[in-house]
């Protein structure tokens, strides 16, 4: 018996409902082999009972087949629902941590951290989810080189596509390449609710969440959806960004989002030849927007060429090539989040209660009747709707 013969022989067990194997699903690990016996593990996403009988039969049918003796299948379930410090809605229980990337402005490498940030957190041991919750402009695909690559659905359960160790999922994974759809507030709130409730995602320490640009319908949804442990912003170090970051910070403290921290990216330029470091747009502006918000910045990231290459390429920096300079600026941030995420759920969690919708579901806050008379244009009139 050997490794190859057992992979192939595990090649054969469709994970149950789908039609691609535990092998290619990544779903197996710590084969031991010994003469005829073979132990192994399977770690699957599903808590059904039911998929994990169904996996040991058939993988133990199989390896009998191509001459095992013995076989000890192991199957690492999540557990639902799981403990945790945090309190209030959540649709996705499984999930231990919620880390919401946000930027008040477009543009400035929200999701090249996200990307870089999740890949450190793995790297560091942490099982990982990055959900690409920027629906009108999804670009994880492409940074993480899965553009190509569909998610397996069954009914209306997607499981995440793995890449470079984390879990992963994109409104761009679902849509043909090059469509835009036009989403109305009510179906962003639904797609956010359907990335959190309808993906398979395993039982992770912290999904990491890249967000649209701006203070909007996604971010409220979100933070009323799960309780979100903590937020990052990211900036850069002009003014003109600033204003907007100042935006996004405010944003957490009214959805009592403890903040994690800023990034300032674009801070320098590293040149590639002499490895000498540029100050472009400003450095160390963003300090005293840090100290207004009682917090730090926890990476200053410079312009590195193959920052840009490695999003456009599919190939992140930190996994790519982890001994350099920006690399380890992200190690360094996905720690002090990781530090940080701890800290707050030994004082308790979050929780989210304070930001649940006050009127029933269905009905917006818009559409509430008003005692205020004058109603001018069919809207919501002046006040007191939360509207304005
Ligand atoms: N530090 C950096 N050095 C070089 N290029 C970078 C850096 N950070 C981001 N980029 C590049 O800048 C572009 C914008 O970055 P990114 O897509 O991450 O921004 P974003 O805030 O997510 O944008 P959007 O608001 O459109 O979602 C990308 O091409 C990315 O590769
Ligand atoms: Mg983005």
């Amino acid at each position: 018996m050997t490794q190859e013969i057992v992979q192939s022989a595990l090649s054969k067990v469709l994970y149950p409902g789908f039609t691609k194997d535990i092998v290619t699903f990544g779903f197996v690990n710590n084969i031991v082999i010994d003469g005829k016996n073979v132990s192994f593990i399977v770690d699957i996403t599903s808590s059904a009972p039911e998929v994990a009988q169904q996996i040991k039969e058939d993988a133990t049918k199989e390896l009998k087949a191509v001459g095992a003796a013995n076989v000890a299948c192991t199957i690492k379930a999540p557990v639902m629902p799981r403990e945790s410090s945090s309190r209030g809605k959540n649709i996705a229980p499984q999930v231990k941590n919620f880390l919401m990337v946000s930027s008040g402005k477009g543009g400035v490498g929200k999701s090249t951290t996200s990307v870089n940030i999740a890949i450190a957190l793995a790297a560091q041991g942490k099982k990982v989810g990055l959900l690409d919750a920027d629906i009108y402009g999804p670009n994880i695909p492409r940074m993480l080189g899965i553009a190509d690559i569909k998610p397996e659905v069954n009914g209306n359960k997607v499981l995440p596509i793995r890449a470079y160790g984390i879990e992963v999922m994109s409104m761009g994974s679902l849509m043909e390449p090059g469509q835009s759809l036009i989403w109305r507030g009510a179906m962003i709130m639904k797609a956010i609710e359907q990335f959190l409730r309808d993906i398979l995602w395993s039982e992770l320490d912290v999904l990491v969440i890249d967000m649209p640009p701006g203070t909007g319908d996604a971010q409220l949804t979100l933070a009323q959806s799960v309780p979100v442990t903590a937020g990052l912003t990211v900036t850069t170090p002009q003014g003109v960004s600033l204003d907007d970051s100042r935006r996004s910070l405010d944003m957490f403290k009214k959805l009592h989002i403890p903040i994690a921290g800023i990034v300032e990216n674009m801070s320098g330029f590293i040149a590639p030849d002499t490895g000498v470091e540029y100050d472009i747009f400003g450095k160390g502006t963003t300090q005293p927007m840090a100290d207004e918000f009682e917090t730090k910045i926890i990476a200053e990231i410079p312009i590195e060429p193959a920052i840009r290459t490695g999003g456009d390429e599919g190939k992140p920096i930190t996994f790519v090539a982890p001994t350099s300079e920006s690399a380890k600026r992200y190690m360094a941030a996905a720690e002090s989040i990781w530090a940080m995420i701890e800290e707050i759920n030994a004082n308790g969690g979050v929780d989210n209660f304070a930001v649940q919708p006050t009127t029933p579901p269905g009905v917006s806050a818009c559409s509430t009747p008003k005692p205020a008379p004058a109603q001018t244009s069919g809207g919501c009139g002046s006040g007191g709707c939360g509207c304005h």
